[in-house]
C-alpha cells in the first residue's frame, strides 16, 4: 500500500521520476535494503537489516516506529528510510528522528531522497512529532547538503560520547 502525500506533491518531489512511489517496507523488500546499504557503506549488515525490519516495519506502528521504501515502476527498490519518534529525552517533546536513508546511487538527485524524507515528515507530523531530527558524521558532504536543503539545521543538543573500553 503507498503511503500518504499528496499525488501532486509527490510528482513535483519526484523530479525525473513520477512513477516512484513509497509504501511500508516489507519483509520480502529487506534482501534488497541489505544491497543498497552495502553498496551505500561499503558493509554488508543482513542480521542488522533484519533486525531493523523486526523493530520499525508497519506491524509495529503503534509504537511510532517507520520502514519505508521507494520502488520504482518495474517494483525494483530504490531507496529506503527508518525513523521513529521519541519523546522526552532530556526534556525534549515528541521528536522524529531519522535513523537510516539511502538511494540507488544512480538514481540519485532526482528527488527520491526528498519523496522519502517528505513521507516519513508527513507520517511522523500525522503521529504528533512537532519537530524532525538526525544525525550525519560533521564530514559527510552528501548527507549534510541533502539535510540543509530540507530545512534541518543545528539544534539545541549537542551529541557527547565516550569509548567505552
Ligand atoms: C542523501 C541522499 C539520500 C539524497 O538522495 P537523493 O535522492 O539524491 O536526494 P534528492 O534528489 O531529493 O536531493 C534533494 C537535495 O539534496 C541536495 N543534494 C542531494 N545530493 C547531493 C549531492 N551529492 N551534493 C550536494 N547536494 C546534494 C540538493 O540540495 C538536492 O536538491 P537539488 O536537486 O534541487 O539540488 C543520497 O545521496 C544517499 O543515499 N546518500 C547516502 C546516504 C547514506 O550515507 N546512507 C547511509 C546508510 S543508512
Amino acid at each position: 500500500m503507498s503511503l500518504p502525500l499528496a499525488p501532486q506533491k509527490a510528482s513535483a518531489l519526484t523530479k525525473h521520476n513520477p512513477a516512484i512511489r513509497v509504501q511500508a517496507a516489507e519483509a520480502a523488500d529487506i534482501e534488497a535494503v541489505v544491497a543498497l546499504d552495502a553498496a551505500i557503506t561499503g558493509t554488508e549488515k543482513a542480521a542488522n537489516w533484519n533486525d531493523v525490519y523486526a523493530r520499525f516495519a508497519d506491524t509495529n506502528q503503534r509504537l511510532q516506529r517507520y520502514f519505508l521504501v521507494a520502488k520504482s515502476g518495474r517494483d525494483e527498490l530504490v531507496g529506503f528510510v527508518v525513523g521513529e519518534i521519541r519523546a522526552w529525552e532530556f526534556g525534549s517533546p515528541p521528536c522524529g528522528w531519522i535513523l537510516a536513508l539511502g538511494v540507488t546511487p544512480d538514481l540519485r538527485e532526482q528527488g527520491i531522497g526528498t519523496l522519502l524524507f517528505e513521507t516519513l515528515c508527513a507520517q511522523m507530523k500525522n503521529d504528533g512529532a512537532t519537530t524532525i531530527r538526525t544525525m550525519v558524521l560533521g564530514t559527510d558532504k552528501t548527507n549534510l547538503s541533502f539535510f540543509r536543503g530540507e530545512g534541518l539545521a543545528a539544534g539545541p543538543y549537542i551529541e557527547l560520547e565516550r569509548r567505552l573500553d
